[in-house]
């Protein structure tokens, strides 16, 4: 995890690098720092807590450095503190280093460094990396990091600077994603686009075992081995006011109400490019969907109608769980990776694993150029737009909408069943409209202090969407079950003071979801039924009944998630807890 930010320019480097560290928060925020070059000598500044910390910390510090790196953390080795926080530096303090990822054999490294007298003033990895530049360094910065690259393993991306060359930075990818924005008379580096897009959009995405040597005015790109290396320089479409929360109180609330859109333009960006794999789906023996969290939850659902629309035999897999497991998978496998972000490391790794057995990987992504996107042989982008809010909300509709596109390409009515899909945002909008009373019963449940989702079928993976959103923003306990096994063990659960969100639209399933409504009642459970506006049924069996817009069954997901989606907003907004960046968490998981 965490976020990496650098500038060599010619303006102050401070409140640029202090801009794209909030716009990199979601990475990771239980400390923050900046190292500039001011007068031929570097400073550090460092603060636990989030960037609002640090940025009240330099209040009234006149740095005008005009070359600079910036980090937000996420703890991975050693605990929050201003010691650990980067960046890190050298003992002469004439180097300094911000990083993400882990260096897997940083405690050899260290012990030969102590052997040398090195004193550590830290418990990270990354202090390893300053030291040994330092060590190698001889008069050129690019020639020491090319020196230590070779020493180090694990999946990282990295940033230095040193005072003896106040006008350069050097970065390197190696599993951890890295970009390089190109400017007039300025250049950045950044983990991730939006970092860096209010000051360009001129982009080079890094791939592994790449490093960048950058200057005010030029940048250049070498392999481990110094070679250099020519890259392609992308224009990237978004627009940084997508980004901003336009009156919004949370980016979570403005993104659950840009889901029409962000579906809309998932649908129509892929319908009127007509894309298509360059393979069959027929072709394989079988499809198997790795994700992780949201993205798992909405390859669930994808199951259901791959299998349905194009027979071909699909299973899902927790990506975490996947290169671990003596999975069998060979040529005859389609992988389908799914992925907001494209840089989840679990995620990416399971691609790579799948690759190297000689299966065929098609992705579905957000984030364009990113490592799952430029890795996989075949992608399908969803076109939510950038994703602030850390619980995932836009971007599972959008990954159904592609997997919808993907399952309906080879059926007989793809071309019916797509112009279905093209009326699916104006019924997230309904869904949206409402919505409208669940703020209420944000109000009567949130002091509970644990929730039970329930559905079957379609409606299973969004019982479990909708535990995941309320537990991660909320610190609530939830469940999700298919609402068929609650009575092979969770119904001891339920009691007069277990509300039980019950997603229950008509589909194939409905009288059996009406049952198990009645097993959570007689046990005098409080039902939060979700169902098909006009639903009698589903409407009296309920202690709370929340309407939907009627949709065909494939269809359901859509828009029963909207409810569950707000429901959990609600709550945590109400709890005053924080919303877009939950405790313990980051938006992009780029550890194992
Ligand atoms: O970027 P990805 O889609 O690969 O991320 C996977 C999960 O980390 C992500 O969906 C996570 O579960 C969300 N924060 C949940 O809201």
């Amino acid at each position: 995890m965490c976020g990496i930010i650098g500038y060599t320019g010619r303006e102050a480097a401070l409140p640029l690098i202090l801009g794209g560290l909030e716009r990199l928060e979601y990475r990771g925020y239980d400390s923050a720092g900046v190292a500039l070059i001011e007068d031929g000598k570097l400073v550090v500044e460092k603060k636990v807590g989030k960037i609002r910390e640090l940025v009240k910390s330099l209040w009234g510090k006149p740095y005008k450095g005009k070359t600079g790196i910036g980090h937000t953390r996420w703890a991975t080795h050693g605990e929050p503190s201003t010691e650990n926080a980067h960046p890190h530096t050298d003992s002469k303090e004439e180097f300094a280093v911000v990083h993400n990822g882990i260096v897997e054999n940083y405690l050899e490294l260290k012990r030969e460094l102590e052997g040398e007298g090195v004193h550590f003033r830290s418990g990270t990895d990354t202090e390893v990396i300053a030291h040994l530049i330092a060590r190698s360094y001889r008069g050129d910065l690019l020639d020491a990091v090319l020196e230590v690259v070779g020493r180090l393993r694990g999946a990282f991306a990295f940033a230095v600077i040193t005072a003896h060359e106040p006008n350069r930075i050097v970065g390197v990818k190696q599993g951890s994603p890295l970009v390089v924005g190109i400017g007039e008379g300025e250049n950045f580096l950044a983990s991730d686009i939006p970092a860096i897009l209010p000051y360009t959009r001129k982009i080079v995405t890094l791939s592994d075992g790449e490093v960048a040597d950058i200057t005010p005015d030029g940048v250049n790109i070498y392999d481990f081995h110094g070679n250099p290396v020519t890259k392609e320089v992308m224009e990237v479409p978004w627009d940084i006011i997508s980004a901003e929360k336009s009156g919004f109180k949370h980016f979570m609330l403005k993104e659950i109400y840009e889901q029409p859109k962000a579906v809309g333009d998932t649908v129509r960006g892929l319908v009127s490019s007509g894309e298509r794999p360059p393979f069959s789906l027929k072709e394989f023996r079988r499809a198997l969907i790795i994700a992780c969290g949201t993205s798992y939850h909405a390859g669930l659902i994808g199951k259901f109608w791959m299998e349905k629309l194009t027979g071909v035999p699909t299973e899902v897999v927790y990506a975490s769980e996947f290169r671990y497991a003596d999975y069998p998978v060979g040529e005859e496998d389609l992988i389908v990776a799914i992925s907001q972000s494209g840089e989840t490391i679990d995620t990416k790794f399971a691609v790579n694993y799948a690759k190297d057995k000689g299966a065929r990987t098609l992705s579905v992504v957000n984030v364009v150029g990113s490592s799952i996107d430029r890795e996989s042989d075949f992608t399908f982008h969803t076109h939510a737009g950038p994703e602030i809010g850390v619980a995932a909300t836009k971007t599972f509709t959008a990954q159904l909408a592609a997997l919808y596109y993907l399952a309906s390409l080879e059926h007989d009515e793809g071309e019916k069943l797509l112009s279905e899909l093209m009326k699916v945002p104006a019924k997230i909008e309904e869904a949206l409209e409402k919505s409208e009373g669940v703020e209420k019963l944000a109000d009567k449940y949130m002091k509970k202090k644990d929730f039970l989702y329930l559905g079957r079928y379609l409606s299973f993976p969004i019982a479990l969407e909708g535990a995941l959103k309320l537990k991660e923003i909320s610190y609530i306990h939830a469940e999700g079950y298919p609402a068929g096994e609650m009575k092979h063990g969770p119904i001891a659960l339920i009691d007069e003071n277990m509300p039980v969100v019950v997603i229950a639209p008509q589909d194939r399933v409905h009288d059996k979801t009406l049952a198990n409504i009645e097993e959570v009642r007689t046990r005098k459970g409080i039902v939060i039924g979700v169902g098909f506006e006009g639903d009698d049924k589903v409407e009296k069996l309920s202690t709370e009944f929340v309407g939907i817009p009627s949709v065909e069954e494939d269809f359901t997901p859509f828009v029963s998630v909207v409810p569950l989606q707000l429901l959990a907003y609600h709550i945590a907004s109400k709890l005053g807890l924080d919303v877009d960046q939950p405790r313990n968490l980051a938006k992009t998981v780029t550890v194992e």
